[in-house]
């Protein structure tokens, strides 16, 4: 049984998921040699249980007659990271970047998120169109996510490169030959050269940044080995973007897909109704889909016993979708109650997103700087004809298995008069 979304249907696969949600809730895919799991319960009962469901990638076998690629599996398999370990090793590394990340430490950004926005958009206010993701979408959380480590955020070209085929590659097969672990394999040594001698300037002449703050820090009492750093840098340079320019692509496509909604959003002043609509977009258009966990041994999900050793995909998008949880789930409600504590959008356990603060923020200030800023926005597309349910033929869904969102959303709009009415 396939577990993942038929390709025609990235953009839309929540059909797909309330099938498996109600006849296999919890599926084995005899080809990819996956589980794959689809309720909400089942979903959260995983994400809280790392002591069965580990994060720690599995260590291929080589195949037939071949001799194990050594070091390369070790570079894109085994280096362990936060995102890739389990306790106590994951306690120890959270508890090295925790702080850097909590909600007070983030709202300091505020105001300079803002200029950067604000800046985007003065690029693009007089042409009257732009393309959201390439003119704001990415390089808003890209420019934030470099200054915070302390990298030049014009060397952006090259990490949009990675972050592209970071994306492409999620969902591929882990087998040494694959061109998804050739790609991660690729990423990881370019961005090692990359950040390897930034790291040892730092090491001698410390900055106000996080890369900084890294080698300072102390983890048990030990300091973090560089491969440790490099891991580091690796997670938040690409943790910190490529997500999140699908939450701010994923809320605007919503809005002007289901222009009720953002008629309601435009009608109040005081953009009381913009926390909604990102928890919204995190729910109903999840910018990650899914989670991958390996079983470290046996483990029972709702009665289904999974062998060790055995992947299983955690899909979030499908959680978000459950109509045990969410009424009426496929619609688009900004009004939706209680919000921001029940969808998975972050997932959930030990491994809760850590970025979440800094997403939220940026998604918040992105739709504030697009409502005070642009009015009459909408798709720019060729004909009527191009419309259907609500979205124009031409957008693109990113070629990934499990990130969701665009590559590219082309707009119109005109430019809003300070103090005028908002939005329209
Ligand atoms: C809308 C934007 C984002 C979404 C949807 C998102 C989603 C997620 C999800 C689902 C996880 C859990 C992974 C798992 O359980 O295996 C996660 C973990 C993580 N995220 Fe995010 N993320 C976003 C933004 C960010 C940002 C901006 C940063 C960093 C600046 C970031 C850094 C991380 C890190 C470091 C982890 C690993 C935490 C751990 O393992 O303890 N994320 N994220």
């Amino acid at each position: 049984m396939n577990i993942f979304p038929p390709l025609g249907q990235r953009l839309d696969p929540f059909k797909f998921y309330a099938t498996m949600r109600e006849s296999n809730p919890i599926a084995y895919d005899d080809k990819n040699k996956l589980w794959g799991v689809f309720r909400y319960y089942d979903v959260q009962s995983i994400l809280g249980d790392y002591t069965h469901f580990s994060s720690e990638p599995p260590i291929p076998s080589p195949q037939k007659g071949k001799q194990p690629q050594k070091e390369s599996r070790q570079i894109a398999f085994s280096r362990p990271s936060l995102l890739k370990s389990d306790p106590p090793y994951h306690r120890i590394l959270r508890g090295v970047i925790a702080s850097a990340f909590t909600p007070m430490a983030i709202a300091r950004l505020e105001s300079r998120i803002e200029d950067v926005a604000n800046h985007l958009v003065d690029r693009v206010i007089k042409n009257g169109r732009m393309d959201l993701i390439s003119d704001l979408a990415y390089p808003l959380p890209v420019t934030v996510i470099a200054e915070l480590l302390g990298v030049p955020s014009e060397d952006h070209n090259i990490f949009q490169v990675w972050a592209d085929k970071l994306v492409s590659s999620a969902g591929g097969e882990l087998n040494e030959d694959s061109d998804s672990t050739k790609n991660l394999i690729t990423i990881q040594s370019e961005m090692d050269e990359y950040f390897g001698p930034i790291i040892d300037k730092r090491s001698k002449d410390p900055h106000q940044d996080l890369i900084s703050s890294l080698i300072k820090a102390e983890a048990d009492g030990n300091h973090l080995n560089k491969e440790e750093i490099l891991a580091f840098c690796t997670l938040l340079l690409l943790a910190g973007h490529v997500t999140t320019v699908n939450l701010i692509g994923n809320a605007v496509l919503s809005l002007l897909q289901f222009q009720e909604q953002f008629t309601l959003l435009k009608r109040d002043a005081s953009y009381a109704l913009i926390p909604s609509v990102i928890e919204e977009t995190l729910r109903y258009r999840s910018p990650v889909q899914a989670v991958f966990r390996i079983t470290n041994r046996g483990a029972k999900v709702a009665n289904q016993l999974i062998e060790p050793g055995q992947g299983v995909v955690i899909w979030l998008g499908s959680a978000n979708h459950d109509e045990k949880v969410f009424p009426d789930p496929d619609r688009f409600d900004i009004s939706r109650s209680p919000h921001g504590h029940s969808h998975v959008g972050f997932g959930n356990g030990i491994h809760f997103c850590l970025g979440a603060p800094l997403a939220r923020l940026e998604g918040k200030i992105a739709l504030k700087v697009i409502l005070e800023r642009l009015k009459d926005l909408q798709f720019e597309y060729e004909q009527d004809s191009d419309l259907a349910e609500g979205l124009p033929q031409n957008i693109q869904p990113l070629r990934s298995l499990f990130f969701h969102g665009v590559s590219s959303l082309p707009l119109k709009f005109s430019q809003n008069v300070p103090g005028g009415p908002i939005g329209d």
